[in-house]
């Protein structure tokens, strides 16, 4: 039997780094496993966790935590252009990310150092500086938890959005994500248009035209390191909102009263950064206790250390209220609640 761990914290086990217990935990390291664990908990309540960063614990977990640690990584087909190459579930995103750039694949460079595991990654459709998962995605393999058999999905089943995907909506809890097919290039089309990578790049003294894949990926990882908190020093889960999407009429009266609104246009309306929003409102930098809104990126809500997650919630919900008052505008949560 595989060994398990009771009443344990979990602190360790998601960024946020939030001190609550779960009842039980258990690691898993193959399919063969996880199957022998659900068969053996059956009934009970269970959450899979990858490596926790897009979650906000704001109670103890009273059920088991099944984490994923199924490893490797295979190449499925190779031509002279591109190769689709496998990664099982349980691997670590960065580490699969710098492997392909190592072979100089790619794809994902923009997506460096974004925290997590390959298989939640396809779960929110994980996107950063202008690429977004499904840009490279081939396909999925899923155990369907109620048949207990492999089913494979295709880029237009998991119904990819803007951090969305059929997992998170109504396939939700119902499906493990076992591995995740990508697609990537042996000459490489550089995506270096989003904010501030070409400016980065000339600073290495590199020509934009001329940065190699390997070159994106540093500039990428310098820009997030001097933005994004470390969850190891200051516990967080990345972006705690979406950023929403307004009509053009709404954001057109937004404009008239805050003249230096950003905004993308969107085929179903305009985005608007809701790191603008909460900034703009006087959040970015302010300590609430022991959490607070980020000094260098106001979307990033962040534990000062012993912030427990009732505490990170009415934060979120004063900023929520306050930014619905003030733009009519709902921002939504872009990390998963427990
Ligand atoms: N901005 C502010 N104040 C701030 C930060 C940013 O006004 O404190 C403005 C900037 O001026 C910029 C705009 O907001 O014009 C966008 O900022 P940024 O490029 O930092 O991106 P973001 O929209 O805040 C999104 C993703 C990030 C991803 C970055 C880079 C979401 C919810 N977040 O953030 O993803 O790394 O773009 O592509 O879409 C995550 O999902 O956890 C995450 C970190």
């Amino acid at each position: 039997m595989l060994q398990s761990l009771h009443h344990i914290s979990i602190k360790e086990h998601h960024t946020f780094g939030i001190d609550v217990k779960a009842k039980e935990l258990i690691e898993i390291h193959s399919l063969k496993e996880l199957i022998e664990t659900l068969a053996f908990h059956h009934g009970e309540k269970f959450m899979f966790l990858g490596e926790g960063s897009n979650v906000l614990f704001t109670k103890d977990y009273d059920g088991l935590i099944i984490k994923n640690r199924i490893k490797g990584i295979e190449i499925v087909e190779e031509t002279d252009n591109d190769i689709v190459i496998k990664s099982y579930s349980g691997e670590n995103w960065h580490q699969f990310v710098m492997y392909c750039i190592q072979k100089n694949w790619g794809g994902i460079e923009n997506l460096s150092l974004i925290p997590g595991t390959v298989g939640a990654a396809p779960m929110q459709n994980i996107g950063a500086y202008g690429v977004e998962l499904e840009n490279c995605f081939i396909q999925l393999e899923a155990l369907n938890l109620e048949t207990m058999e492999l089913e494979t999905f295709s880029k237009e089943q998991c119904q990819f959005g803007y951090r969305e995907s059929v997992f998170k909506r109504h396939l939700k809890n119902q499906y493990f994500i076992f591995s995740v097919s990508f697609k990537l290039q042996k000459k490489p089309i550089s995506h270096i248009d989003y904010g501030d990578i070409k400016l980065r790049l000339s600073e290495y003294g590199i020509e934009p035209e001329k940065a190699s894949i390997k070159d994106i990926s540093d500039a990428i990882i310098f820009i997030r390191q001097s933005k994004l908190p470390d969850p190891k020093i200051l516990g967080n889960s990345g972006s705690f909102f979406k950023n929403p999407t307004v009509t053009k009429e709404h954001f057109a009266k937004l404009q008239e009263k805050y003249p230096d609104i950003k905004g993308f246009d969107q085929t179903n309306g305009v985005k608007i950064p809701a790191a603008w929003l909460i900034e703009k409102r006087g959040w970015k930098g302010k300590r609430v206790g022991n959490t607070g809104s980020h000094e260098k990126q106001a979307l990033v809500l962040v534990n000062y250390g012993q912030a427990n997650g009732p505490e990170v919630m009415q934060l979120a919900q004063s900023i929520i209220s306050d930014i619905n008052i003030h733009f009519q505008i709902d921002l939504e949560s872009e990390v998963n609640i427990i």
